[in-house]
């Protein structure tokens, strides 16, 4: 057994999530986390939103509202909407109001200086003039030097996904103002990634194993790593008391150096709040930990090199104990709309609120893994997801569910069939090896492959679907009721299986299934059963009675998604 930490990235408290991001960052984290836990593991999950830096004061100066409050509002607004979509975090909190943020961000700081870790340099930095304003981060907007993109941010281009230097920025402009800026010198703390990355980040990250998409982009960016400053000039942020920072006034920590850190003074709220206030030490470094990291693409560098210096660099403390290093960073590439990018700003997205009054959420859950982007870009499309709805979920589960459950209610008695015993080796044979190959799909999510564990959900319910069509109980039931009693008894197994295997991805269908099967209590707090085997495949107990017989999975008729396609249509072009 391992212990395993899970983050998602910390969303900005600055807008609503889309389904982009959960797709990227949250659901997959989420189903992951379930499977663990049912596979026994000890797993501690944590999110919050990142509440400081530019993106924050920005969203908030153009509203008109205190920056505490903007956050607050934003906080709420996105924590309902992972909870819409069943993602449940050990602890969601904020990096504004997380109770030791502040402190843990400066002891990074301290520590890192005191390591040698950072310089100080006066260097030029974008200035406007009109806005009397440092123009860090997205404050500037400009041409992209890598790919051309015409408005990347002062820290990250959105279309390439490369960490830019803001004085690199073809024809710069201020975001507030729409000048161009002008170069003027300022004072602030570098960290030294080169130092950082010889020293023992460039090895540790060699010494993984990476997903190819992963991989490249760091392995490139390795090559060609400078030292960043992680302060700036600003008044919403971690502030650094002057006498930290040789008596400058006015600075604080550059937001992507404090977020990350979100991930560990979380820890210690959530422990704390379990009455351990030190308790964050047993995750944060104990060498055993598997500490996971899920993100989006523009992400990657800050969490592969970034944060991994940091907290290498902090060092030991007075008794010898290091942070632990990611074990495993499942970034995943971009998710699109209908061939186009989301965009809320333009009208081009799916609003959660409208989405969750209309469709399922579990049916979402299961299209958003069965679609999500994990080797390379991908998307979602109105008739896929009814696809999904349709042929995959109700006709493969949800009818196999129905067409079982009801003929048992109807002919025998609505109990779970003995197998009678001159029946059984040959309907063990074909269920368990001629219909089909049975895989584990929490080998395939254990191993970050969630589309394949999603694959391999609906390739089991088929096997199902191919032993009834083999033996054809409705058949049976004249000719010999024994052995059409013992086909309907190995389907009730089945279900049961089938019920398990459902609930990482849907976990309330999941147990609504449980129930229908007569079953009491939580079927995801019960250790995962893996494949069935001839010793293991009869989960139930014959003669046991069936819950309320009900539809699984309504099915999604065209009239209704070609309506979402044309709305989008009309809201934007793609593009
Ligand atoms: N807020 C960042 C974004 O949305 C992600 C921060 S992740 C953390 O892109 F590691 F810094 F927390
Ligand atoms: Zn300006």
């Amino acid at each position: 057994m391992s212990k395993y930490l899970v983050t998602s990235a910390l969303p900005y408290a600055n807008g609503a999530i889309h389904f982009g991001h959960v797709v990227g960052a949250y659901l997959p984290a989420d189903v992951y986390v379930r499977t663990l836990r049912r596979l026994g593991e000890e797993v501690h999950f944590i999110c919050g939103t990142d509440e400081h830096g530019v993106a924050i004061t920005i969203g908030a100066d153009k509203e008109g509202v205190g920056y505490p409050e903007y956050v607050a509002r934003w906080r709420a607004e996105i924590e309902a909407t992972f909870a819409s979509f069943g993602i449940e975090f050990d602890l969601f909190s904020g990096t504004s109001t997380c109770p030791r943020h502040a402190e843990f961000s400066l002891e990074f700081f301290t520590r890192l200086r005191d390591g040698g870790y950072l310089e100080k340099q006066t260097s030029e930095q974008l200035h406007c003039e009109k806005c009397e304003l440092f123009l860090a981060d997205r404050y500037v907007l400009g041409g992209c030097p890598e790919c051309g993109h015409e408005s990347a941010r002062g820290d990250e281009c959105p279309a390439c996904g490369s960490w830019l230097d803001p004085l690199k920025l073809v024809s710069p402009t201020c975001r507030v103002c729409g000048e161009e800026p002008e170069r003027r010198e300022t004072t602030h703390f570098f960290l030294d990634l080169p130092k950082l990355r010889d020293e023992a980040v460039g090895e540790w990250f060699n010494g993984k194993e990476w997903k190819p998409n992963v991989d490249a982009f760091v392995r490139q960016l390795l090559e060609d790593v400078h030292s960043r400053p992680i302060t700036r000039d600003m008044r919403w942020g971690v502030e650094l008391p002057s006498e930290l920072v040789d008596g400058e006034e006015g600075k604080v920590l550059y937001v992507w150096f404090d977020a990350p850190i979100g991930y560990i003074s979380m820890t210690a709220e959530w422990t704390a709040a379990q009455g351990d206030p030190d308790g964050w030490r047993r995750w944060w470094q104990d060498p055993e930990t598997r500490l996971v990291h899920f993100i989006g693409k523009d992400n990657i560098p800050f969490h592969t090199l970034v944060f991994p210096s940091m907290l290498h660099g902090v060092g030991e403390d007075e008794e010898g104990r290091r942070f632990v290093l990611p074990w495993r960073v499942p970034a995943n590439e971009f998710y699109n709309l209908e061939g186009g990018k989301f965009s809320t700003s333009e009208g081009r997205t799916i609003p959660p609120t409208e989405f969750f009054e209309r469709y399922d959420a579990e049916v979402a859950r299961f299209h958003l893994i069965s679609s999500m982007p994990e080797t390379s870009d991908s998307e979602w499309r109105w008739q896929e997801f009814q696809a999904t709805a349709n042929a995959g979920l109700a006709d493969t589960i949800g009818n196999l569910v129905t067409r079982v459950l009801r003929f048992l209610d109807k002919h025998f008695d609505g109990v779970v069939p003995e197998i009678d015993e001159a029946h059984l080796e040959r309907l063990e044979g074909l269920l368990l090896k001629e219909c089909g190959e049975i895989g584990d799909p929490a080998a395939h999510i254990q191993e970050f492959r969630f589309r394949k564990g999603a694959e391999q959900l609906l390739a089991n319910a088929a096997v199902a679907n191919v032993f009834i069509d083999r033996t054809a109980p409705w058949k049976l039931r004249k000719t010999d009721p024994v052995e059409a009693a013992s086909v309907l008894g190995a389907c009730c197994h089945y279900l049961a299986w089938i019920a398990h295997w459902m609930t990482p991805f849907m976990p309330k269908k999941a147990q609504a299934l449980w129930e229908m099967l007569g079953q009491a209590g939580e079927v995801a707090e019960l250790p995962w059963p893996g494949t069935p085997t001839q010793e293991t495949w009869r989960l139930l107990r014959p003669g046991q009675g069936f819950g309320e017989i009900a539809g699984l999975f309504d099915k999604l008729d065209d009239e209704q998604i070609q309506e979402e396609t044309e709305k989008l249509k009309a809201s934007a072009p793609a593009g």
